[in-house]
Parts: C-alpha cells; structure tokens; sequence
C-alpha cells in the first residue's frame, strides 16, 4: 500500500498543477494562511455551541438559536477547508500522502463532521431534546470538544511525521 502511495504522489508531484504550487512562491503561504483562518472559524464555532451545551456560553440565549448561528456556517468553510487542503497535498503530495498522521486526522475530520451533523440536526428540528437530555449532550459536546482538538494536533503533527 506504502509502495502503492509513493508512487501516486511521485506522479502527482510531476503534475503541471504541482509544479506551479511548488514554483511560484506566494501559492503555499496563501493557502496555509487561508486554511488557518478557516480552521479558526470552524473549531471556534463548534466549541462555542459545545460550551453553550455545559452553560458556559450565551446561557441567556437557548441553544437552539446560538446553534442555528453557528453551525450552518462551519459546512462551506468546511468545503474551503477542503480545496486549500487539497491543493496543499498537491504541492507537495509525499508529505501527507505517505502519512499516518495525515489518515489520523481525516478519520477524526470524518469523526467531527458526524457528530456536528448529529449535534445540528438534532438541536434544530427538536430545540428542547439535548436541553432535557443533559448527561447525554454533555457527553456529545465532550466528545466533539475532543475530536476537533485532536484534528487541530494532528493537523500541525503532519509536518513532524513525514516520511524521509
Ligand atoms: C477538509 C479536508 C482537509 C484537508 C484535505 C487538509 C489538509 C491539510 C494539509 C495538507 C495541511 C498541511 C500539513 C503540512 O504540510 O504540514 C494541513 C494543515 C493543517 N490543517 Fe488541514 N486539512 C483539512 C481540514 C482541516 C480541518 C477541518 C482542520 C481543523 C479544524 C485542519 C487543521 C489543520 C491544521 C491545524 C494544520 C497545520 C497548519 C500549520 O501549522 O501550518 N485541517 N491540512
């Protein structure tokens, strides 16, 4: 499988799209900065609806409504998220393709995405069902602080844990 991914990113790295990421000097500082601001506004949004679900934040203001304006917004950054992060592997595709770490953190992403899903539909089409579940939401807002903290560590551990 290793041998199998070398090789697919030895070819994506000869690619005319990777040869100008990896050439004109602006392109990956653009994209990092781009993707760090969007990973801000996506972990930032998600721990504040979690924090509302423990009453650390907006408690004068019901969960659903601070969900309803917070959560819709995370699915676009997440598709930015998804283009600069695309683009950053093709410049440079060794470095992630061939990586535990980077699967780490797509399988957590994918972890992430479920629960916001689960978190977003159920607070909106029944705004009192976590309110009056509160070990149950507790511990969905435990699990998704966690996940998308884990996603922020494995996201910069790529750079430590590529391969030679
Ligand atoms: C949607 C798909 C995503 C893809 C394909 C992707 C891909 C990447 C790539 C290739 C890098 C560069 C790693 C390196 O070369 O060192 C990176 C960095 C990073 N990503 Fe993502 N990413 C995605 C989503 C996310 C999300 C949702 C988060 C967190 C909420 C995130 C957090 C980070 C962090 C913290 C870094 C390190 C930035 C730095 O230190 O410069 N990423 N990502």
């Amino acid at each position: 499988m290793e041998a199998l991914l070398i090789t697919f990113s030895k070819w994506l790295a000869s690619t005319g799209l990777s040869h100008v990421i990896q050439t004109v000097s602006w392109i990956i500082p653009t994209l990092q900065t781009i993707h760090i601001l969007c990973v801000a506004i996506v972990f930032s949004s998600a721990v504040l609806v979690n924090l509302r679900i423990f009453g650390l934040f907006e408690r004068d203001e019901p969960l659903h409504a601070v969900a309803r304006r917070f959560l819709p917004p995370v699915w676009p950054v997440l598709l930015i998220l998804l283009l600069t992060g695309s683009l950053l592997i093709i410049g440079e595709p060794r470095r992630s393709l061939v990586n535990t770490t980077f699967y780490l953190k797509m399988s957590l992403l994918l972890v992430a995405i479920l629960l916001t899903a689960i978190l977003q539909r159920t607070v909106l089409s029944s705004p009192d069902f976590i309110e009056n579940r509160r070990a149950a939401g507790r511990a969905l807002a435990t699990a998704s602080i966690l996940v998308w903290c884990g996603i922020l560590f494995a996201g910069r551990w790529i750079a430590y844990t590529q391969a030679g």
